[in-house]
C-alpha cells in the first residue's frame, strides 16, 4: 500500500527470513518496482506465503500493471484487514507476515558500482496462520504446499521435509574442544 491507501501485489521469491528473534525477512527488487517503493512511502508491508492452491493467482500479480491498479481486484483475490499493519492480507494465503520496513540496501557490484538490485529488510509484527494447517500444536508447513523458485523460471511445490531439528539433536551435539593457546 502506498500513502494515497492503493494496494498493490506481486510475487518475490528472491525472499527469505534472515533473523529469527527478532523475526526479520528481506526480498529483493531487480530494478525500482512499485513493491519496494510503497514499501519504502509507508513504511509497512505483508508477505503472503504462495502456495500450490494460488499458483495461477501468483502468475497472473506478476504481469505489469499500471501503478494504483489493485492486482488483488484485478486476479479476484480476496482483501482482508491486516491487524497491526495498514496494508490488508491476501485472505486466501494460509501464512501472512506483517511487517514493518527496517531499510533497504543497494547492492554494489564487484567495482563498486551501484547496481539495480534493492534487499528490503522488515520485522515481522505481526504473523497470521490458518487454523486448518495446525496439528498437534505445531505448524504443518507441507500440508500448505508453498512454492519454491528453483533454476531457470521454473517454480516447484514442497509437500515433505527430511530432516527435523529436535532438543535431542542439540543435546548430542558436543561442544567444540576450546583451543589452548601456546
Ligand atoms: C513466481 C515469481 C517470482 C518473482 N520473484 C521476483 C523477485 O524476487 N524479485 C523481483 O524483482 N521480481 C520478481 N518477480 C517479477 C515480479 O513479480 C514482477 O516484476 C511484478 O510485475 C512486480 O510488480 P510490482 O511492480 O507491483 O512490484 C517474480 C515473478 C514471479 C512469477
Amino acid at each position: 500500500m502506498n500513502l494515497k491507501g492503493d494496494i498493490n501485489l506481486a510475487p518475490y521469491s528472491y525472499f527469505n527470513s534472515v533473523s529469527t528473534d527478532p523475526p526479520m525477512v528481506m526480498f529483493a527488487s531487480d530494478g525500482r518496482k512499485d513493491t519496494i517503493d510503497f514499501v519504502e512511502e509507508t513504511g509497512e508491508f505483508v508477505c503472503n506465503l504462495a502456495v500450490w492452491d494460488l499458483r495461477a493467482h501468483v502468475k497472473d500479480t506478476s504481469l505489469t500493471f499500471a501503478r494504483g491498479i489493485n492486482e488483488m481486484e484485478v486476479v479476484g483475490l480476496e482483501a482482508t484487514p491486516s491487524v497491526l499493519v495498514k496494508p490488508p492480507r491476501v485472505k486466501a494465503s494460509p501464512c501472512a507476515l506483517e511487517c514493518k520496513w527496517l531499510q533497504t540496501v543497494r547492492l554494489k557490484d564487484i567495482d563498486g558500482n551501484p547496481a539495480p538490485r534493492f534487499i528490503a529488510f522488515g520485522q515481522v509484527i505481526g504473523i497470521h496462520i490458518d487454523d486448518n494447517f495446525i496439528k498437534d500444536g505445531l505448524l504443518d508447513t507441507g500440508a500448505m504446499k508453498p512454492i519454491a523458485r528453483a533454476g531457470y523460471q521454473e517454480y516447484f511445490v514442497t509437500a515433505r521435509f527430511f530432516l527435523k531439528f529436535t532438543e535431542a539433536h542439540k543435546l548430542r551435539a558436543q561442544p567444540r574442544a576450546k583451543k589452548t593457546e601456546e
